[in-house]
């Protein structure tokens, strides 16, 4: 695997600018669990959408490795988040943002591919003793997406190498806006056998990378007042106003947090097309690739490098995890690498 190439950013804008932001996440107010429903039919039917990561993290412990209770670990990982664009921006205040020139210069860069179009940003929170499981994020290709495609499955289409023609690369940035103890951003520039990197989080600074192909995580924020509480799936997270935020209702809360004592980051993703032709391709649908071809391909692969028989499993969970295990490789924890 090649090395990746990151552009770091710092800061990553004026200063007034930087903290109209943070008042903005204020504003916005109240921010949703993100935690997924399993896949309900189809391929992989039963399995979370990300069941290569979230197995991954539960075999593994995180990593750290720590032996936290299944639950425990289910409330480090829950953490909140709410979308500010989607193509255009959503949120008043966002605009500039959206449009980041020095991100957009970055994409170009790290790619290089000329035409950068900003598809999404959105805000993550996380509290005291929650972190973010190593992973990959899902990519894109012509005609396989997330609105109707497994996740795991536009993953391992990514980690075999065998639909590069049809993809769409994506470059993220991922912004802080406080000076965080604990939640470091780690991830695996020289791939996944090798040591990682961290890079504090800190007030209006970023990375900007293909985090598509290349592993990465937040380390856990430190813990202030004890144990992580029991985060549920459907809690939400509420700004109180004088730097305060709140969990569960304001008569019974779970918890209650100091803006100091959290993680904010702010994402930006945007699509890289080499020239016109390939947006148009990717717009109007004229060049995709289906999920049969998608799975025919894998199978045909598997079967040459022997992890499979002549006739499918029964089951179709079970060819589900075959391709999970055969192409998505994870970095061994920290404790387990070299
Ligand atoms: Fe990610």
């Amino acid at each position: 695997m090649t090395k990746a190439q990151y552009h770091i950013f710092d800061p990553v804008l004026p200063e007034e600018e930087a903290r109209s932001l943070v008042r903005l996440c204020e504003d916005f107010g109240t921010y949703g669990m993100y935690a997924e429903e399993p896949v309900k039919e189809g391929l992989g039917a039963g399995l979370a959408q990300r069941h290569d990561a979230a197995r991954n993290f539960i075999m593994t412990g995180g990593r750290f490795s720590s032996d936290d209770p299944i639950e425990v670990l289910g409330a480090r990982t829950n953490y909140f988040r709410e979308t500010y664009a989607y193509a255009e921006p959503i949120v008043a205040g966002i605009e500039g943002f959206h449009r980041h020139e020095g991100f957009m210069e970055a994409a170009k860069d790290i790619f290089d591919r000329p035409i950068i179009e900003p598809a999404i940003v959105y805000a993550n929170l996380l509290v005291p003793g929650q972190e973010l499981a190593v992973h990959t994020d899902v990519p894109e290709f012509r005609g396989v997406n997330r609105t109707k495609d497994p996740e795991w499955l536009i993953v391992a289409m990514l980690h075999s190498g065998l639909f590069d023609k049809w993809r769409i690369p994506i470059a993220t940035a991922v912004s802080w806006y406080q000076d965080c103890e604990g939640g470091e951003f780690c991830f695996y520039p020289d791939g996944k056998d090798a040591a990682p990197s961290t890079i504090p989080a800190r007030f209006n600074t970023a990375v900007v990378m293909d985090t598509d192909s290349y592993f990465h995580g937040v380390d856990r924020m430190k813990e202030h007042d004890g144990p992580i509480p029991e985060l549920m799936p459907g809690m939400k997270l509420v700004f109180e106003g004088d730097g305060m935020w709140r969990i569960g209702p304001a008569d019974a809360p779970l918890a209650r947090y100091r803006w100091d004592e959290m993680r904010f980051s702010i994402s930006w993703k945007a699509y890289c097309f080499q020239d016109e032709a390939e947006r148009e391709a990717w717009r109007h649908h004229t060049d995709d690739i289906s999920q049969q071809q998608v799975v025919d391909t894998l199978v045909a692969d598997l079967r040459k490098r022997g992890r499979l028989g002549s006739s499918l499993p029964d089951d179709q969970a079970e060819l589900a995890i075959t391709i999970i295990d055969e192409y998505i490789k994870y970095p061994p924890p920290a404790s387990a690498a070299a």
